[in-house]
């Protein structure tokens, strides 16, 4: 196992998700379409590529990141070349020759920027094309379509476009879910690194996909944790006893894949030199972890394009407070929001957005919030509150 710190996992660098995938395969076999809900960096996109490199019998996954579209007509134009693309065309294996068969036998014989011209004369939008491919497929088997960074095209359609295009696509493709001709054809898993409930309930559209069977992905166990990291220090050759790990799960606390691969690697630089782990090289990596400005960056500016002005505002005056003073009380909270002349509803919801979107907790106890990781917290006072 290699460490690998911020693309896609794939094949024998992907830790093992187990029961995460279990879950997954459950709800599509009994017919769900799925949101898989966590935070930024927890490994969604690494566990939809499992699945893309790991089928079930009869299932065809296919993936598509729709991060760049801006428009409506963008996304369904994207999703109907993704079933066109000749890698993903090679990628079937003789299984899904079917499929194939199918494909072929809808014959295009235009695409232009607008739609599709069918050679039956037909003039199509992607969209209708989309729905026209999948009509046409009779096939024994099923296609999952993975679509990622699907909150990320709802909120450039309400940026770019306008909010009325962005529940009109949130609209279709409830519509499509219902349709039982599609759902017996298709399964739709939706990802993002934004959460796809804070950005729907802005346009007051929660109910267009409260149908979504979500699946939560949590970070690891400590004692997963434990076992992955002792597989990356082994790929690594990098020796360290228990204690050694122990103090690093502690240190980093929040146990998402990404933390541990990022840590991971300036111990494994560190070692190089001094050939032995021990509590202060763990410190000294940690350290020098938070000048990867590029993987923490995101954090920071996801918040200043997704939220209003004075919402921002609350939420970087609440991080840069908790910052420094590791936790804050509800009551400090408030005031930190009637310094910025804000409802207490909506302070509430942008501090249940931080939640979501995994900055911070309140687990311990309902009115103290802290951040959920040590290491984004002390980028944070460092970087944005300093
Ligand atoms: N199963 C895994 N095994 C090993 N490393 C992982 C795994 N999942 C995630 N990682 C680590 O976390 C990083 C981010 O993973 P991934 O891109 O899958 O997360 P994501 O949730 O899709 O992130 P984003 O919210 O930014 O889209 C990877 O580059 C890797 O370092
Ligand atoms: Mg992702």
């Amino acid at each position: 196992m290699k460490i690998v710190v911020g693309q896609v996992v794939r094949g024998s660098d992907f830790w093992a998700r187990d029961d995460e995938i279990e879950d997954i395969w459950d709800a599509i076999e009994s017919g769900c379409h799925l949101i898989l809900t966590a935070p930024r960096r927890v490994g969604k996109t690494s566990i939809m590529h499992k699945i893309l490199d790991e089928p079930k019998p009869n299932y065809i996954p296919i993936y598509v990141d729709t991060e760049s579209a801006d428009t409506e007509n963008e996304f369904w134009q994207k999703l109907f070349h993704a079933l066109l693309d000749e890698d993903f065309v090679k990628s079937l294996k003789t299984s899904a020759k079917l499929f194939i068969n199918q494909l072929s036998k809808i014959r295009i014989s235009k695409i232009s920027t607008s739609g599709v011209e069918f050679s039956d004369g037909d003039t199509l939008d992607y969209k209708q094309a989309f729905k026209k491919l999948i009509k046409d497929l009779d096939s024994d088997q099923k296609l999952i379509i993975m679509i990622d960074e699907f909150a990320q095209t709802i909120e450039n359609i309400i940026n770019y476009e306008t909010p009325k295009n962005a529940i009109s696509l949130l609209k279709s493709h409830r519509e499509l879910r219902q349709d039982t001709n599609f759902s017996d054809k298709v399964t739709i898993i939706y990802a993002g690194s934004i959460g796809l409930e804070s950005v729907v309930a802005k346009i007051h559209s929660s109910k267009h996909i409260n149908d979504l069977n979500r699946i939560k992905i949590s970070p690891l166990s400590k004692n997963e944790a434990a076992q992955f990291v002792a597989q990356l220090f082994s790929g690594a050759n990098v020796v360290a006893t228990t204690n050694d790990i122990d103090y690093l799960l502690e240190k980093i606390e929040w146990l998402i894949p990404f933390y541990i691969q990022l840590i991971t690697q300036e111990i494994k630089k560190l070692y190089r030199k001094s050939s032995m782990v021990d509590l202060m090289l763990i410190d000294q990596a940690i350290n020098n972890a938070l000048d990867n400005r590029n993987h923490f960056e995101s954090w920071f500016s996801k918040l200043k394009t997704g939220l209003d002005k004075q919402d921002y505002l609350f939420a970087k005056g609440i991080l840069n407070q908790m910052s420094e003073q590791y936790s804050l009380d509800s009551l400090t909270i408030f005031d930190i929001a009637t310094k910025h002349k804000l409802e207490a509803d909506d302070a509430k919801e942008v501090l249940r957005s931080l939640i979501y979107d995994g900055y911070i907790n309140n687990n311990d106890s309902v009115k103290e919030y802290r951040f959920n990781s040590p290491i984004l917290r002390m980028w944070w006072n460092k970087n944005v509150a300093n």
